[in-house]
């Protein structure tokens, strides 16, 4: 009963867009005495292994917060750890993803990290052009009140008057639709400035997990437990039922 509650069938309706806070890297470390870099190994494989499921499950777009600008603070040492996994393994692992027809942006002020890790993201971003319909945005040097700052220093410049769509446009995610669901591990229950604006109407699905723990099938639990949910979008309930 309980493994049926929590599987996907044709019925579960899949979000298009999935957003993931990968929290709790560290701590799944610290608790096998591993330096914080293997946590973040470990997350970062986990999280190829996640993308491919949302998308075998038909999910279109993912955005996954790989580096906050608050991150960019932390000690050296660890910055250079998370540097060297994007130097070694980021596009080896990305392209197995994007493989699959998958198009890569960075969103962020990606001009503050090293030269060399620039350039990886802008050569996966230039090899997977081409590709329409689905996405994997990497939030990297990524802080939603930057990019908001960012947007309206944009719209200033043009001189024109923004509408909610247009002025969405300017922000660093662009033609991407809003997330559907925000995922976020390691028990912490708040957003860390991410995606701010676009997380207007979103549902949030916090999970207990370590990130380096939160396999698929935690996955399909948080897409069954979307599912669920009435998303009314500030309608009634009555208002939802006529339209469907
Ligand atoms: C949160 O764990 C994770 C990070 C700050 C960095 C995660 C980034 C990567 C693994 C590299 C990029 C990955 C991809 C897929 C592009 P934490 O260190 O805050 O954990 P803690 O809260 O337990 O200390």
């Amino acid at each position: 009963m309980g493994l049926k509650k929590n599987t996907i069938t044709k019925e579960t309706k899949i979000p298009r867009h999935v957003a993931i806070i990968m929290d709790g890297n560290g701590r799944w470390a610290k608790k096998r005495l591993m330096p914080r870099s293997f946590g973040h190994k470990q997350g970062m494989e986990r999280m190829i292994g996640l993308m491919e499921r949302a998308f075998d499950l038909g999910v279109e777009y993912i955005t996954v917060y790989a580096l906050s600008t608050e991150n960019l603070k932390r000690p050296q040492e660890e910055l250079n750890g998370l540097f060297d996994l994007f130097r070694n393994h980021f596009q080896e692992y990305m392209s197995r993803v994007c493989a699959r027809g998958v198009r890569l942006r960075a969103v962020g002020d990606v001009s503050l990290l090293p030269d060399d890790v620039q350039k990886i993201l802008r050569q996966s971003e230039e090899d997977t052009a081409q590709f329409v319909g689905k996405g994997i945005n990497v939030a990297v040097a990524y802080g939603a009140r930057d990019e908001i700052v960012h947007a309206v220093n944009r719209a200033v410049e043009c001189g024109e008057k923004v509408t909610e769509e247009s002025f969405s446009r300017l922000l660093y995610t662009g033609e991407v639709p809003d997330p559907d669901l925000i995922i976020r591990t390691g028990k912490e229950v708040r957003l860390s400035n991410f995606l701010l604006y676009q997380a207007a109407y979103a549902e949030l699905y916090f999970s207990e997990k370590m990130f380096p723990d939160f396999s698929d099938k935690e996955l399909d639990k948080a897409i069954v437990e979307y599912s669920r949910r009435t998303r009314r979008f500030g309608k009634t309930d009555e208002q939802i039922t006529e339209k469907k």
